[in-house]
């Protein structure tokens, strides 16, 4: 970094200065003699005025060959406009061009979203993705650091692995030398082995599922924190899901409202997001869900429709908890009675808890508390028709010193999306995968 290089979101500390502002061209207009930039530096937009009198003969000349996302430096005199974005104005002295940019393919009006996603690398310049993104930033930022404050030790997980977490049928498989790999679903099983030597862990990285599913919140490639802690049981992990949540929430608040309006989020509705947040069983769900007018037999996953309906009887992240044990992974704890004491054996119900998010967003947690004993995972992962040698080493936590222990991932994307009021996962990471989207 320069040293005392200016950017334009510190506009307020050198109010009457003279700055060079290094960036691009985001818009141009004349209105008589007086020419306006809007130059646009990464950190925020800035608008420039070119009086005569106050800015050279020769930047007039360079104004006019200036074309959208020209590259320049401009020297000039900062001073307070209310009327400007940022609340701030450039006095424009001089003008110096690093490139005249060639005709840009985006203009300030509207274009198809196919057409923008060809142009990602560029489409990314523009105000709506710069602050969902930067949105995204401060969420990565705000989850570290409510792990980090809590004692958690990060705990990186491979990507490359031998097995599936999530069912085998979202598996991205690779050539791995003489034998085959699979892309990680998710850094779970991982996550427990960290939490038998650290007590408190989280994983945190991209995860892959062959997603065939085009839906507003399914990537192929995702990011996902998942933290994981012994002697912990579903309700811990509940409370600690909604700490968690009330956490990135204040964060963006407090250090993205500017951000949150150019995207024209409804800033009131995530004030109210705060603890506790309703728990309710699967059982009780599809009661809503029947009383809604969307009955679903017991045994069935959500769809959008149910998950949408559940955030409108709410209005605020809900927690179903309790799910059918036939819908969920192999590793879950279980048990006979929603509220009965956890089984190790073949139990009705999974000790799974999903947050589901307002709004149709969906599911942005998904975790719950893990089985402990190595006899029942043993014959679990038989009837998932998993190869028990893959998780010879998963079994040992249970063998050496087992305890109960829960965990959840989050979602990075599909939280972004939520908090940001972004419809699509697609805008809420710089370059999102999805079935038929591997360019650029
Ligand atoms: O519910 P999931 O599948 O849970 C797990 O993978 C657990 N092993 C996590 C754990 O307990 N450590 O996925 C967790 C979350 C979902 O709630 C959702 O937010 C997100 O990951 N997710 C996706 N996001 C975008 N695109 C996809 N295809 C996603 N699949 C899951
Ligand atoms: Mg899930």
């Amino acid at each position: 970094m320069t040293k005392d290089r200016f950017y334009i979101e510190d506009a307020g500390k050198h109010d009457g200065q003279i700055v060079t502002v290094r960036g691009w061209v985001y818009n141009k207009r004349s209105s008589g003699k007086i020419k306006f930039l809007i130059l646009r530096d990464g950190t925020g937009l800035l608008q420039g005025v070119l009086f005569k009198g106050e800015c050279t003969e020769e930047a007039f000349g360079e104004f006019e060959k200036l074309t959208q996302e020209s590259s320049i430096e401009v020297i000039g005199k900062l001073r307070k406009e209310p009327r400007s974005p940022g609340g701030f104005e450039l006095g424009v002295q001089s003008i110096k061009i690093v490139q005249v940019a060639d005709p840009y393919p985006i203009s300030l009006k509207e274009h198809g979203v196919e057409f923008l996603m060809e142009k990602r690398h560029l489409w990314l310049r523009s105000q709506r993705q710069w602050a969902a993104l930067r949105v995204r930033s401060e969420i990565m930022r705000s989850i570290q650091e409510f792990f980090d404050d809590r004692g958690f030790v990060r705990f990186d997980a491979p990507i490359l692995t031998p097995s599936s977490c999530e069912g085998t049928s979202t598996l991205f498989s690779t050539p791995y030398f003489d034998e085959k790999a699979f892309l990680t679903q998710s850094g779970q099983l991982y996550g427990e082995v960290g939490a038998m030597a650290f007590g408190k862990v989280y994983v945190f990285g991209p995860t892959f599922r062959a997603e065939k599913s085009k839906t507003r919140k399914h990537l192929t490639e995702f990011w996902m924190v998942e933290p994981e802690v012994a002697f912990a049981d579903l309700e811990d992990n509940m409370l600690m899901g909604e700490q968690f949540i009330e956490h990135i929430v204040q964060s963006v608040l407090s250090r993205k409202a500017p951000e949150l309006k150019i995207l024209e989020r409804d800033l009131t509705e995530l004030e109210n997001i705060k603890g506790p947040f309703p728990r309710i069983s699967y059982d009780e769900a599809l009661k809503i869900l029947e009383k809604r007018g969307i009955a679903l037999p017991w045994g069935e996953d959500f769809g959008a429709p149910h998950e949408t309906a559940l955030g409108e009887e709410f209005g605020k992240p809900v927690f179903v908890h309790h799910m059918p044990s036939d819908i969920k992974a192999f590793y879950f704890k279980q048990s006979d009675t929603v509220g009965g004491p956890a089984v190790s054996g073949t139990g009705k119900y999974a000790l799974g808890c999903d947050l589901i998010a307002p709004k149709g967003y969906g599911e942005i947690i998904g975790g719950g508390q893990r089985e402990e004993s190595a006899e029942v995972l043993q014959r679990r992962i038989a009837e998932h028709g998993l190869s028990e040698a893959d998780y010879s080493w998963y079994l040992d936590l249970r063998r050496f010193g087992s305890v109960p222990h829960s965990g959840f991932g989050l979602g990075v994307e599909r939280t972004v999306a939520w908090m940001t009021g972004v419809e699509h996962v697609r805008e809420t990471i710089p370059f999102p995968r999805m079935l038929n989207t591997l360019r650029p």
